[in-house]
């Protein structure tokens, strides 16, 4: 049997990620999964997004999905390694699940003619250090350096992304990054609701430096995996469809979707 692609955020922003994955491997089937209900995750503890995570991975492995991908770099940093080493094996064997910080540090380093790159990421992301540890692996000659954007998910999700109050965290975050290191020339957008604010990010940025979105990075390292996995690959149906569910309600989740994944989006409401 062949069963769709997995894709979990916990809310909208995994949507900029899945529209890389249409426009690059358009041949599979998805399912996308918002937690909505429960986002923004980016402040809560590692339990409870592992909790979280978890339930709304399990949903997934429910509709058969034989691979799973958390487009959410809070999930990724606070859930990832533990449902890889604690639940896969006995719950779901035979199952994979990927996230979105590995494939993007593996390549970061060489976006930066300087080697000082800045990450733009929720406080949960930034707090598991995982952007530090994962980049030092593959550029160890780097100096990142991590600000944490408490404000910006909380906005995005609001629809209140574009008018002052926005701008006044952007310049906020951006001077304190640029602050603590001014030879930074590469800013990764570590979080998948970011690409929204993507332009507004650039203009408060001095020339010179660039903004990195991870969308078209995490679907380039998917299709990869897939061709060295071809044993995940087989298990993939190829109908080129998208299902779309929500844990909150679904009008809301269509009135606000197309911001995210450029089109209009029928999504239907799930109970965990
Ligand atoms: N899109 C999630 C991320 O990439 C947002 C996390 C949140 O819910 O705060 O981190």
């Amino acid at each position: 049997m062949q069963t769709p692609i997995g894709v979990f955020d916990s809310g909208f922003g995994g949507l900029t990620v899945l529209k890389e994955f249409m426009k690059q491997l358009p041949q599979y089937d998805y399912i996308y999964l918002g937690d909505n209900a429960r986002a923004p995750y980016g402040n809560r503890s590692f339990e409870t997004v592992y909790q979280y995570t978890l339930q709304c991975v399990s949903w997934l492995f429910k509709q058969n999905c034989p691979l799973i991908i958390l487009a959410c770099n809070t999930a990724s940093a606070k859930a990832l390694r533990t449902i890889q080493q604690n639940d896969l094996d006995k719950k779901f064997p035979g199952r994979k699940v990927l996230g979105v910080i590995r494939p993007t540090t593996e390549i970061i380093g060489n976006y930066s003619a300087t080697n000082h790159v800045g990450i733009m990421a929720t406080s949960g992301t930034v707090q598991s250090q995982s952007y530090l540890i994962e980049a030092g692996k593959f550029f160890p000659d780097a100096t990142v350096v991590q600000q944490a954007c408490p404000m910006l998910v909380p906005l995005i999700e609001n629809n209140e992304f574009e008018n002052e109050a926005a701008d006044y965290f952007i310049q906020k975050y951006i001077h304190e990054l640029l602050s603590r290191d001014d030879k930074i020339d590469t800013v990764l957008l570590a979080c998948t609701h970011y690409p929204l604010i993507k332009k507004r990010i650039e203009n408060f940025l001095p020339d010179g430096v660039h903004v990195i979105a991870q969308g078209e990075i995490v679907a380039a390292s998917l299709e990869d995996y897939l061709y060295r996995h071809p044993e995940i690959e087989i298990q993939i149906s190829t109908g080129k469809t998208v299902q779309f569910y929500t844990t909150d309600s679904a009008e809301d989740f269509n009135n606000h979707a197309g911001n995210f994944y450029g089109e209009a989006i029928a999504a239907c409401h799930i109970e965990l």
